[in-house]
């Protein structure tokens, strides 16, 4: 019969093929959520276990991971980039919002954070300084937890036209299912060409266990809006309304704690404050302070003062 070699020849020309895409499968060991890791089968009963760079740390990959492990594996990569200018050590050392936090059992933050010699000063959940710096005899009794994030951005204007309920509607499934964030915590997205805001709002007896953080959320959103995802190789950051590439071309994060931050200014005394990391692309960033002058419900922000502007022109932003 002349089909009679066919079927095993072919079944042998197909074996190393898929034999390969066997071991594939096995060795796909690696974190989708974090690409900041190093996974090995070295967990109970030979399972994929990640741990992040820096802390060594063991992270969940079906979340996200927390702030302060990303803040420290960044801190701890090779640097890459040597074909660029390096800033002084001063102008990194002094810089607020690029540092190697500690970060406590869960991941999260501790309350006071140090350079490794005498200055410490305290953050809230996001990482970001809400005290004035001191010693090392400076107490940070809790962590601040950060309860409202507004997300600023100001997009390129786009070639077709899409209206609010669009953009709301994308925005809303993108924090949903890239960042695996509870649908209950966007407040709100707001809409004014070419101005988009996105309201994030979790309090402490909001979320409950297992939910991503807000905190969190925001960071890879603003990793991924600066090209810098932290998504393990493919679903690269591609933001589409209606089929048309959003293009986002400033951002601006400010951040709103459950207490008033304590900075030894005289201005800022009117009630509640909110400290604000400023993302320019590829211009500058820094910290900016906010006050919030008794208008809580109404959620109107009244900048007031740019806090060490010095500090404005280094790193951009966490
Ligand atoms: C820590 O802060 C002090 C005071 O500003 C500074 O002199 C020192 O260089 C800093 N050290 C590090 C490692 O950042
Ligand atoms: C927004 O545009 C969509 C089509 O993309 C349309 O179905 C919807 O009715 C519009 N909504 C408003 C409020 O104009
Ligand atoms: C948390 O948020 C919920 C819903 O907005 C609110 O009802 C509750 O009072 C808040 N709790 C605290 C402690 O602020
Ligand atoms: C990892 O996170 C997912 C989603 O939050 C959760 O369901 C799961 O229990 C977590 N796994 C571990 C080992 O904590």
């Amino acid at each position: 019969m002349a089909r009679g070699p066919g079927l095993p020849l072919l079944l042998l020309l197909l074996l190393p093929a898929t034999l390969t895409l066997l071991a594939a499968a096995q060795d796909d060991c690696t974190c989708h959520t974090n690409k900041m890791t190093v996974c090995n089968r070295d967990g109970p009963g030979g399972l994929c276990q990640c741990r992040a760079i820096g802390s060594g740390f063991a992270v969940n990959c079906s979340t996200l991971t927390s702030k302060c492990l990303l803040l420290k594996a960044r801190m701890s990569a090779p640097k890459n980039g040597r074909g660029l200018v390096r800033p002084s050590e001063h102008a990194i050392t002094d810089n607020d919002g690029l540092y190697d936090p500690d970060c406590d059992h869960e991941g999260r933050f501790k309350a006071r954070q140090c350079n490794q010699t005498s200055e410490c000063w305290c953050v809230n959940s996001v990482g970001v300084r809400r005290t004035d710096k001191g010693d090392q005899h400076l107490r940070c009794d809790e962590l601040v937890r950060t309860y409202h994030i507004l997300i600023d951005l100001r997009h390129r204007p786009a070639s077709r036209a899409f209206n609010h309920s669009d953009l709301d509607a994308e925005l809303r499934r993108l924090f949903r299912e890239r960042y695996r964030l509870h649908p209950k915590f966007v407040a709100a997205v707001h809409y004014e060409q070419p101005t988009i805001q996105i309201e994030l709002l979790q309090n402490a007896s909001q979320k409950a266990p297992g939910d991503v953080d807000i905190a969190d959320a925001a960071y890879y959103f603003e990793r991924d809006v600066k090209g810098e995802s932290l998504f393990q190789g493919h679903g690269a950051f591609d933001l589409r309304v209606r089929g048309e590439p959003l293009q986002v071309e400033r951002t601006l994060i400010y951040y709103l704690d459950e207490k008033p931050p304590q900075f030894s200014m005289k201005r800022l005394t009117a009630g509640l404050i909110a400290v604000i990391v400023v993302v320019v692309l590829a211009v500058i960033a820094g910290v900016v302070v906010l006050v919030v002058t008794n208008k809580r419900k109404s959620g109107k922000y009244k900048k007031v003062e740019i806090k060490e502007l010095g500090e404005l022109r280094k790193e951009p932003s966490l």
